[in-house]
């Protein structure tokens, strides 16, 4: 970890740039006393454009904060009259913060909005304190949490071009002239173009990385769909209880913890159904509102798994206030990433588990199932109880077999592929030994019994 470090910040451009950087926070000794202020415009907190109350929004942002390694002190939400250009916020919070922050010895504010460059030299500089914004702290969450080379990349790649983007912004008014910057180029070349080229040559060395990485996880990718199980993507809002599903489903050991970002890199398991079918379950990374655009893009390849699945299972935190939301905004990055949910015909099909039933009351609990037993795409689940569970896997089992045929044929015994095949990728009602051979009656998806009698032929 340290020579990670290291070796970043000995590319790192010099001079301009206060946000530290990835990894800022994991390289401090001690837990960083974090203190959170989420500001918005008084006049504007229109409900349905931005769908949730500042304090949701805070509370959104604190959960943000406590997953990674720090002291959360608290948080505060800063009603403003407008937005000002060199500190965003008005002088008179910006003494208060300067006294809380001295008081309560804060070592790192967060600002739950996108900052410049220049906003946050002023914010640091003022309250004597470090300052970052949503983006970086959303990318050091994806830093701690990247657990594949992959998502290492990724996040840097991401990282990257954040910092990219903030030197356009703060450097091409300055054109800072640096003498004789040696190798970095011939001389008269700015620092600011120095800078962006230390940067678009890492870029590049990263993108083609990843294109590696990339072709090794298609060959996987090619090397599973030779086994062709169904992929079923286990999809949410962070915290909505993926991880612990997956476990329950899979009794496999993920990471599942009261963070948020428990997962980055998706976890694949196979999965026996009821029916005998086998699947394959990914648990996939969480979604957040107004995830950046740059990291949607970064995150596309960690999400691809979501793209390619059969069935998506979009597991919802129902105990939550803001569940609904939720749900618009896991639906919204999954359209940005091309995924359409749909009932029917073309898109994905899909389930809606409403998790957590466990929190709920009795009549809240009443509610929702009703309206599970209604629906037949949605199931209400505890994953941490198990209730209901049994029912959600039924449902993606019934989900999978809609297509099937069901046919009776005899299969030689010398036959062992077709067996073996058989076994692997059809629901099997009865086998019965003959003379000729094991006749079986079985449910099977007329495509894939279609490709592999031709492959045969
Ligand atoms: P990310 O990785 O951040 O996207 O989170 P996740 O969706 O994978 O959530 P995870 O499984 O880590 O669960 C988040 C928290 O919710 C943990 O504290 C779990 O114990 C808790 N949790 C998950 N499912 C249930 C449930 O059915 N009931 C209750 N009461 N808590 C649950």
């Amino acid at each position: 970890m340290a020579n990670k470090t290291d070796d970043r910040s000995a590319e790192r451009p010099g001079g301009g740039w206060s946000t530290e950087g990835l990894g800022y926070l994991r390289d401090q000794e001690a837990k960083q006393r974090v203190y959170v202020v989420h500001p918005f415009l008084r006049d504007r907190v229109d409900m349905s454009h931005t769908k949730r109350s500042p304090e949701a929004r805070l509370e959104e942002a604190m959960g943000l904060a406590l997953a990674i390694d720090i002291q959360l002190v608290g948080g505060e939400v800063v009603a403003l009259r407008e937005r000002r250009p060199a500190t965003f916020i008005g002088v008179g919070k910006i003494d208060e913060l300067k006294a809380f922050v001295a008081a309560e010895e804060i070592d790192l504010l967060i600002f739950d909005c996108e900052l410049t460059p220049g906003q946050q030299r002023n914010l640091e500089r003022e309250t004597k304190c470090k300052v970052i914004d949503r983006t970086a702290l959303i990318l050091e969450i994806f830093g701690a949490r990247a657990s594949t080379k992959e998502g290492e990349l990724q996040v840097e790649l991401a990282h990257l071009e954040y910092q990219r983007s903030r030197l356009v912004r703060s450097w091409t008014h300055l054109e800072r002239q640096r003498g004789g910057s040696g190798f970095m180029g011939g001389p008269g070349e700015t620092q600011i173009e120095a800078d962006r080229r230390i940067i678009a040559d890492r870029i590049t060395r990263i993108k083609r990385q990843l294109e590696q990485v990339t072709r090794t996880r298609t060959l996987h990718r090619a090397r599973r769909q030779k086994a062709p199980y169904p992929i079923i993507a286990l999809v949410g809002y962070t915290n909505a209880g993926k991880s612990t599903l997956f476990n329950r489903l899979t009794k496999a050991e993920v990471l599942a913890e009261d963070m948020l970002f428990a997962t980055l890199d998706p976890t694949m398991r196979a999965l026996e159904l009821p029916s005998g079918r086998r699947v394959i379950l990914s648990d996939t990374v969480g979604f957040i509102s107004e995830l950046p655009t740059t990291l949607v893009a970064a995150f596309r390849a960690t999400l691809e798994e979501v793209c390619e699945a059969d069935v998506i299972v979009h597991v919802r935190d129902a105990s939550h206030p803001d569940s609904n939301i939720q749900k618009l905004d896991v639906e919204d990055v999954l359209s940005e990433l091309g995924v359409e949910l749909s009932d029917e015909g073309e898109g994905t099909p899909f389930i809606e588990a409403l998790n957590k039933i466990d929190l709920m009351g009795d009549d809240e609990q009443a509610a929702l199932v009703t309206l599970d037993e209604r629906q037949e795409r949605t199931v209400a689940i505890s994953g941490l109880t198990g209730d209901g569970c049994a029912r959600l896997i039924e449902a993606v089992d019934k989900l999978l077999s809609t297509g099937d045929l069901n046919m009776q044929m005899t299969v030689p015994y010398s036959d062992g592929a077709t067996q073996a095949w058989l076994h692997a990728n059809s629901r099997i009602v009865s086998e019965k030994h003959g003379e000729e051979g094991i006749t079986f009656n079985v449910f099977v998806d007329p495509v894939a019994w279609a490709k592999y009698s031709n492959r045969r032929r």
